[in-house]
This record gives C-alpha cells, sequence and structure tokens, in this order.
C-alpha cells in the first residue's frame, strides 16, 4: 500500500509540480489535498511548460488524478485548466471530490478587497472561501451544485451574506440580479462537471489497498500552513503532511513515506517574516538566475540564504524521511554560500526556528558558509549519474543530509523533466514501496 506525501517545507514555491511530475512516472495516482488555484505547480517536460493551479501535476503524464475534499475548489479555473490540457493533447483523467468546498466569484472579490491588502494573497478566493467553509452556514461544497435545492441553499447563503459583499463593495446592485447571474454560471458549471465528480475517499483508499503508488502532492508550504506556519502570514489550509489524510479521508497508517521538497535556497511571496532573506545585488542575482516570479501571480519572490532552523522545524511537523532538493544549479557561480544554522533571538540560540511571525521576524540567523561550485553541464551531470555530482555540491547536500537527519532522493539542476538526477536513496524508496526499479 505505498502511499508518499510531497510536501513544500518552506514558503511554497519549491518545486513541487517538477518533484510531483518525475515521480509520476511510477505513480497511479496523483492527488492534491489542500490549498486552491492560490498553488502555482510549474512542470516543463515535452517541450512544453504546464502551470498547475487545481489540477495535479501528475496531468502532464496523463496519470489519473483527483482533487480531494481539503481543497478549496474554483470551477471557473478548472474549467480553463481542463481546456488548456486538451488544447495540449492530453486526455484528462481527473476525479474532483464531492466534498471539496466550492470556491465562488464572491470569494476572489471578498479576497481582492479584504485580505489581499495587508497580507498579499494571491487573491484568489482562499481565505473567504475556507471561512464559509468554516462559518458551515454560509459554505457550499460541490456536491450542492448537484443537489435538487441548489437554486435554495445559494440563495440562503446570498442572504447572510449579503451585509458583507455590501461592505466590501462586491455586491452593488439588486440582490436578486446577482443570485440569477450566479444561478446562470451555476449551470454552466454543473454540466462541465458532472463527468468529474466522485468519492476521493473511495477512489484513493482503493488504490491504496490494491497496492497502487498514490502520490499526495501538497500545495504551499509548511511555513504557510493556518495553523503551524508563521501564523497570520499564512494561508487558510492545512498545507502539512497530515493535511493529506484530512484533505482526502485516508489513515495516518496508509502513508508510508513523507518526502519533503526544498528550494537550495529559501523563498516568499507575500508578507511575512522571513529571517535568511536578502536585498541588493545578491538578492537580484538569486532571482534573475532564479527565475523566481510567482507563477500564479506574476509577483517578484522575495529570495534568500537557506535555512536551517526552518528546515528543521518542517522535518518535525511533517515527519520528513527523505528529501528533494531542487533548483542547485541557480546557485553556481557563487564564490562561498550561505547556510542559517541557528537563529539568534533576543539574546538565545534557536536550532529550530519558533513558528511565530513576531519571534521569525527578530530572528538574527547564524550562518556557516559553504564552498560554491561553478557553473558545469549539468544535462551531461545527469546522464552521468549521482557520481558525477561536482564536490562542492555533494557536500551542500550531505550537510543538509546531516543536519536534517533525512536522505536526499534527487535534486533539481534545472526545470525540464529530464534535468533532475536521482539519488541512490530513491530506488531503495520506491523499490520497497512499490517494487519499482530505476
Ligand atoms: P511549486 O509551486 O512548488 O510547484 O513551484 P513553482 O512551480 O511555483 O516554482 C518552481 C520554479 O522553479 C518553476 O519555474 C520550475 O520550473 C522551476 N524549477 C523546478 N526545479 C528546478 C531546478 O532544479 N532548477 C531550476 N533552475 N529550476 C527549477
Ligand atoms: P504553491 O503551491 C507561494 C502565499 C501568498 C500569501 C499567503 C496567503 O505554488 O507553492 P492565499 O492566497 O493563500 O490566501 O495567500 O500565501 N501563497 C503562496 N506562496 N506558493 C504558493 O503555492 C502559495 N499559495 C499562497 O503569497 O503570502
Ligand atoms: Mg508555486
Amino acid at each position: 500500500m505505498p502511499a508518499i506525501v510531497v510536501v513544500g517545507m518552506q514558503f511554497g514555491d519549491e518545486s513541487k509540480g517538477a518533484v510531483v511530475d518525475f515521480l509520476a512516472e511510477w505513480a497511479d495516482l496523483v492527488v492534491r489535498y489542500n490549498g486552491g488555484s492560490n498553488a502555482g505547480h510549474t512542470v516543463v517536460a515535452e517541450g512544453s511548460k504546464y502551470k498547475f493551479h487545481l489540477v495535479p501535476s501528475g496531468a502532464a503524464r496523463g496519470r489519473r488524478c483527483v482533487i480531494g475534499a481539503g481543497v478549496a475548489f474554483d470551477p471557473e479555473v478548472f474549467m480553463e485548466e481542463i481546456g488548456a490540457l486538451r488544447d495540449k493533447g492530453k486526455g484528462v483523467d481527473v476525479l474532483v471530490s464531492l466534498k471539496a468546498t466550492l470556491l465562488l466569484p464572491y470569494h476572489k472579490e471578498l479576497d481582492a478587497s479584504l485580505a489581499g491588502e495587508s497580507l498579499g494573497t494571491t487573491r484568489r478566493g482562499i481565505g473567504p472561501a475556507y471561512q464559509d467553509k468554516m462559518a458551515r452556514v454560509t459554505g457550499l461544497r460541490v456536491k450542492d451544485l448537484f443537489s435538487g435545492d441548489f437554486a435554495k441553499k445559494l440563495r440562503k447563503v446570498l442572504e447572510l451574506k449579503e451585509a458583507e459583499l455590501r461592505r466590501a463593495n462586491v455586491l452593488r446592485g439588486n440582490l436578486e440580479d446577482y443570485y440569477n447571474e450566479l444561478l446562470r454560471r451555476a449551470e454552466v458549471w454543473r454540466e462541465f462537471l458532472r463527468p468529474f465528480i466522485g468519492e476521493d475517499h473511495v477512489e484513493v483508499n482503493e488504490a491504496i489497498a490494491r497496492g497502487k503508488l498514490v502520490i499526495f502532492e501538497g500545495a504551499q508550504g509548511t511555513m504557510l500552513d493556518v495553523d503551524h506556519g508563521t501564523y497570520p502570514y499564512v494561508t487558510s489550509s492545512s498545507t502539512v503532511a497530515g493535511g493529506a489524510c484530512t484533505g482526502v479521508g485516508v489513515s495516518p497508517l496508509a502513508i508510508d513515506a513523507v518526502l519533503g521538497v526544498c528550494k537550495a535556497y529559501t523563498s516568499r511571496v507575500g508578507a511575512g517574516p522571513f529571517p535568511t532573506e536578502l536585498f541588493g545585488s545578491e538578492a537580484e542575482y538569486l532571482r534573475e538566475r532564479g527565475g523566481e516570479y510567482g507563477t500564479t501571480t506574476g509577483r517578484p519572490r522575495r529570495v534568500g540564504w537557506l535555512d536551517i532552523p526552518m528546515l528543521r522545524y518542517s522535518s518535525l511537523v511533517n515527519g520528513v524521511g527523505y528529501l528533494a532538493i531542487r533548483k542547485l544549479d541557480v546557485l553556481s557561480g557563487m564564490k562561498r554560500i550561505k547556510v542559517a544554522v541557528a537563529y539568534e533571538i533576543d539574546g538565545e540560540e534557536h536550532r529550530i526556528a519558533p513558528p511565530y511571525a513576531e519571534e521569525m521576524s527578530r530572528a538574527e540567523p547564524v550562518y556557516v558558509e559553504l564552498e560554491g561550485w561553478r557553473e558545469l553541464d549539468w544535462r551531461s551531470i545527469v546522464r552521468e549519474g549521482w557520481e558525477s555530482l561536482p564536490e562542492e555540491m555533494r557536500a551542500y547536500v550531505e550537510f543538509l543530509e546531516r543536519e536534517l537527519n533525512v536522505r536526499t532522493v534527487m535534486v533539481g539542476l534545472g526545470p525540464e523533466r529530464e534535468m533532475t538526477l536521482v539519488a541512490p536513496a530513491l530506488s531503495e524508496l520506491l523499490g520497497s514501496l512499490a517494487g519499482v526499479r530505476i
């Protein structure tokens, strides 16, 4: 019953899409369990660039995909995304959970008018949609779209939300007109969605029971988790590995391994503490070389050195046993590379990041410096295999492994699918779980 959770260990954009796409070669099912179209997961393969927001990254290989109950599901984004996949000639095999929260147009408008400003959200309606889910009386699910009394349910929700929608200037005219317009759009979503809806808990548990390889694709990153991240500078869902269980309806006992994804440095989009943040020319260098602009919003990402206290925290709350390190190629050409190994906060040393915005924003990183490596022909390094990694890069990887007590299964040396260099631990992981030989 091989099930692996792929989880972001930093502030999102660690390259989870590239990792999931790589592993999807052997997977039977790829499952999203949290977040919504705030996610932007990039896959570069076979001359195409995919930017997945709702559809799991397994779709680039035409794998069966599931969008789980924990997702805030925007039918309009889904329709666009499925359309784009079909335009690329891709077969689309996706199940959308009936339990998923419906994210409606007014959630996006509310997001733009409220939290967007102070938190720097993606304005995809995430906070307002989860707010309604938790409130229950104002929440709607995919299943409601298919119930005979959807119109009645929607009317009740709009009546309850009218004051809020007017205050935020989302609703300007007549409530009845707004309601009728939404009903009209809902009709289109319903017809489009009909062939996709189903029961995520049945599909995923059956696949696991039949010994299929299931990959859970986390969205965002650990430090953006609503409970465990740098609250309030977080997203509104459970981004950590445990979210895979609650977000789909599988037992924690069904998860065999947690694979943490970390970028070789750190990036963050939006507001919130960032202890190792760089400014000036070093930041420019990383941002330009790494193409650090948001997949969903196009915003320049804040960048900084690798932060081990944060990764130790992340490792702890996710139970990370295996590591994928991406974008090592981006650091090429730097003479020395700094890595934070501890924080000093109010004169005290912390080896594990305290996950509180106030403390994190006062953290002074304690750095060590590691040897850099020069630019090489990474394509031939990938071809020649793990043993051909330059010494300094190997030292960087091994340093991280030692500090986090994890095993590296792959490193990324470029955005394209074929630029993933497999480490020996990947064969062990997939071999022991799924009998896969690489
Ligand atoms: P995600 O949200 O975690 O899936 O990450 P994003 O797709 O938002 O951002 C990662 C970016 O880095 C994308 O543009 C990827 O194509 C790119 N990328 C992934 N792995 C590598 C790598 O190893 N090297 C380089 N240079 N780029 C990479
Ligand atoms: P992927 O899956 C990076 C950030 C936003 C903002 C905060 C709250 O591609 O890694 P939200 O719209 O969720 O209410 O915004 O979270 N954020 C992300 N940052 N990658 C993401 O997703 C993100 N999804 C949300 O920038 O700071
Ligand atoms: Mg992203």
